[in-house]
């Protein structure tokens, strides 16, 4: 019998190594209970369009500057999810806020990667390398990446996964990134999407 799968939708802004990490995972099955079926980038340049062109993957460009506000652009974002028959929503280095307006229409149904461990470096202005930046401009010894259910308080949602990395001496934010993607990031966010698409799947959430 044919195994019912979520309808994925990954919104990205730039390289998308983790909207990469989840393609990947879905050809070596360790995600089976959902496929991703829409990258939306609020990027025009971003290489995660690329590599849902390369994968097959539908790719939308969605333009805050053009819409103009934030309602706007949201209204498009979820047009398209509609469209698409979205299950699940997962946030690949998507560096743009969401309000509360779009996250309660989605209860437990968006989901956010986040490089470090939660309640460390995390909320506003924490994204990207500015939050490796903080992590080693505090001289933490581990950090890590969180896996969280999106709400209105940006990286406040309940947590479902986290993986420690360790910080090395002469360790730049560009190094600490690069490791904490690889050992972190890379290895829980697609543990998370096939528990929670399955979660889904099954109605379970
Ligand atoms: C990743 O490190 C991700 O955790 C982070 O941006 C990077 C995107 O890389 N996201 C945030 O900081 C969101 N608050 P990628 O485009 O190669 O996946």
């Amino acid at each position: 019998m044919l195994e019912k799968k979520a309808r994925i939708a990954v919104l990205v802004s730039g390289g998308g190594t983790n909207l990469q990490a989840i393609l990947d995972a879905e050809q070596s099955g360790v995600i089976h209970s959902g496929e991703v079926v829409l990258v939306i980038s609020n990027n025009r340049n971003a290489y995660a369009l690329t590599r849902a062109e390369k994968a097959g993957i539908k790719g939308l460009y969605i333009s805050k500057k053009e819409l103009k506000t934030q309602e706007a652009f949201e209204a498009a974002v979820e047009s398209a999810l509609e469209e698409e028959k979205i299950d699940l929503i997962v946030l690949a280095g998507f560096m743009s806020i969401l309000s509360k307006d779009f996250t309660s229409r989605y209860p437990k149904r968006i989901i956010n990667v986040h490089p470090a461990l939660i309640p460390s470096f995390c909320g506003k202005g924490y994204y990207g390398l500015r939050v490796h930046e903080a992590a080693l401009k505090k001289g933490v010894k581990v950090t890590g990446a969180t896996v969280h259910f999106v709400n209105e308080i940006p990286d406040g949602g309940e947590i479902i996964a986290q993986k420690a990395v360790e910080v090395m001496d002469g360790d730049t934010p560009e190094i600490l990134q690069k490791r904490v993607m690889e050992q972190a990031e890379w290895v829980i966010l697609p543990q998370s999407v096939e528990k929670i698409a399955a979660l889904s799947v099954n109605g379970e959430l």
